[in-house]
């Protein structure tokens, strides 16, 4: 009777530990679907141009930083908290990415990635942002 207890107790702690664990483990959020008028986007400022590093890199203190982090390697204070890990803009799945579909992902988003449409409302500045994440 006492082992049956005991080995009642072991295996409750065990289901307590394993589903703590899933709970708290982060999942990749997976591969977008990038709707067809985002990915032939063309961008309305030059790569180079000075707003990126002026404009671009300011919106992405203000805005991103938190999840992103400083230098976009997806280490934002925040990240820890979330149930998505946050990719990392130095990947090279993410250098590889047409501009349009990283538009698409930053300004529309998708569950924990906010979406800025309505923050950041003009198309040069959103560009510059864009160009600025892709520098990192
Ligand atoms: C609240 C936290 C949070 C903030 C703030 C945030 N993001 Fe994200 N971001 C995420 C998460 C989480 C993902 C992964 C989402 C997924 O895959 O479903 C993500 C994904 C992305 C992706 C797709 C990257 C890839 O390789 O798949 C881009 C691009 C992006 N964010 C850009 C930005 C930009 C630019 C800003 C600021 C304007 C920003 N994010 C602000 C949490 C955040």
């Amino acid at each position: 009777m006492k082992n049956s207890i005991r080995l009642a107790v072991i295996i409750c702690t065990a289901i307590i530990f394993v589903s703590a664990n899933i709970a708290m483990a982060q999942k990749a959020g997976g591969a977008w679907t990038i709707p067809a008028k985002y990915k032939s986007m063309k961008s309305t400022i030059k790569a180079g141009d000075a707003s990126i590093n002026t404009v671009g890199k300011d919106t992405y203190m203000k805005h991103c930083k938190s999840c992103h982090g400083a230098k976009g390697l997806g280490d934002g204070t925040k990240s820890a908290s979330l149930k998505t890990l946050v990719p990392s803009f130095a990947d090279k799945a993410f250098k590889a990415k047409a501009d349009g579909e990283i538009y698409y992902m930053t300004m529309v988003g998708r569950d924990e990635m906010p979406n800025f449409e309505k923050k950041i409302a003009s198309e040069g500045d959103r560009w510059a942002l864009i160009y600025y994440i892709k520098s990192l």
